[in-house]
């Protein structure tokens, strides 16, 4: 009897021994599953399958296998949905760097213009402004063309949109490369150059019309013709030009009852409202009085933070006070192109120190 129960008893053992060798198997396979799913969050659809099929071979998901299951979709979703995003987004910054090539996507230096052995004449070719002119201009910062008057200064500013097609007889040899497209090949489109580079000249020049009609004049000519859209872009180029405050309860009443430095301003306004990257400022104050000129100093300094700006001034001390680099020109050359500070205190060519000493022009 006593044989029998220990008999018994072993056997009772063993199976125990069984039940947890089959227990710890069954954790052991678990596990497994369980860090398969670990692994299938970070995989492709083929993992997926496969752990889709052991889920299938042990019949019962649990609650917590169906939870996981329910998180491990949501994180796949939430991965394609930013994938696409990111796509969509990497295809939209290649197209804004070079929109006529949409899979090629071409980094740009911080020089915004490359002037390459440019040459200018007038009359027909009879008469040289510009000499063999090289200067790389950087985007974002101000760049001061100073030098004695007939120097070339307004030439050059107008190579930049070419502004001098429009003189009768002019012609030009040598590359001018806006963000690293030559503007003098043939097939430029030369209107959305203008936009791109916008100019004010020395004698503000508002069109007949309204202030609003003033600003929204560009925006309507490429198209915009919702009225909420207008608004908004007269109102943010009327502020970014620092004459909102100044016109928003009469934006209806003509332009031209405006004061000489607040037409300087909508000018610039107009310039903004086309997104330009670039302004061109031909002597922008040399009309104004001090107080008007201040203000258009002080809005110029505000502007460089987000365009790169262009400035022919005939005042050094205009120079000095907005621009980062400084080019001075004699008789159509280019004679030295250095940070504004460096040369205003340490010019490198005697003939620059001649002319900001006062010797001459
Ligand atoms: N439309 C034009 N026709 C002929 N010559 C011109 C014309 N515009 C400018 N020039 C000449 O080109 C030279 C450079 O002029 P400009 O660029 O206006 O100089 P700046 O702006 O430095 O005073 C000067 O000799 C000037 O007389
Ligand atoms: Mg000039």
């Amino acid at each position: 009897m006593q044989i029998r129960i220990k008999i018994n008893e072993i056997k009772s053992k063993k199976a125990a021994k069984k039940i947890v060798k089959a227990t710890k198997k069954s954790e052991k396979k678990a596990n497994k599953i369980k860090n398969k799913k670990l692994t299938k969050k970070h995989s492709t659809k083929k993992t997926n399958k496969s752990s889709k099929k052991i889920a299938k071979k042990q019949n019962k998901p649990s609650n917590k296998n169906k939870q996981n299951k329910k998180q491990t979709t949501k994180t796949l979703k939430q991965k394609k949905r930013h994938a696409l995003i990111t796509k969509i987004k990497n295809k939209k910054t290649s197209k804004k760097q070079n929109p006529k090539t949409n899979n090629k996507v071409k980094v740009l230096d911080d020089k915004v213009f490359k002037i390459k052995n440019l040459n200018f004449y007038y009359e027909n070719g009879s008469k040289q402004a510009l000499y063999d002119i090289n200067l790389e201009l950087t985007r974002n910062k101000v760049t001061a063309l100073i030098g004695p008057s007939g120097c070339g200064k307004s030439t050059l500013l107008r190579t930049l949109n070419r502004m001098n097609d429009l003189t009768e007889g002019t012609k030009i040899n040598g590359e001018v490369l806006f963000n690293d497209q030559n503007i003098y090949e043939n097939n430029k489109n030369v209107i959305t150059l203008r936009t791109k580079v916008g100019m004010v000249f020395q004698k503000a020049n508002p069109f007949p019309m309204s202030i609003y009609d003033n600003i929204a004049y560009g925006p309507r000519n490429q198209g915009i013709k919702n009225k909420k859209v207008l608004n908004q872009i007269v109102e943010d180029s009327l502020k970014k030009a620092a004459l909102w405050e100044e016109v928003s309860t009469h934006l209806y009443s003509s332009a031209l009852g405006l004061s000489g430095g607040q037409q300087q301003r909508l000018c610039i306004a107009r310039a903004l409202a086309l997104k330009p990257e670039v302004l061109l400022m031909d002597e922008p104050t040399s009309a104004l009085d001090p107080i008007a000129s201040a203000k258009i100093e002080e809005l110029i300094n505000q502007l460089k933070k987000e365009y790169t700006i262009i400035i022919v001034t005939h005042s050094m001390q205009q120079a000095a006070r907005v621009s980062h680099q400084t080019a001075f020109f004699l008789n159509g050359k280019l004679i030295e192109f250095n940070e504004t500070k460096k040369l205003f205190s340490r010019p490198d060519s005697k003939q620059t120190e001649e002319y900001i000493t006062g010797r001459f022009g």
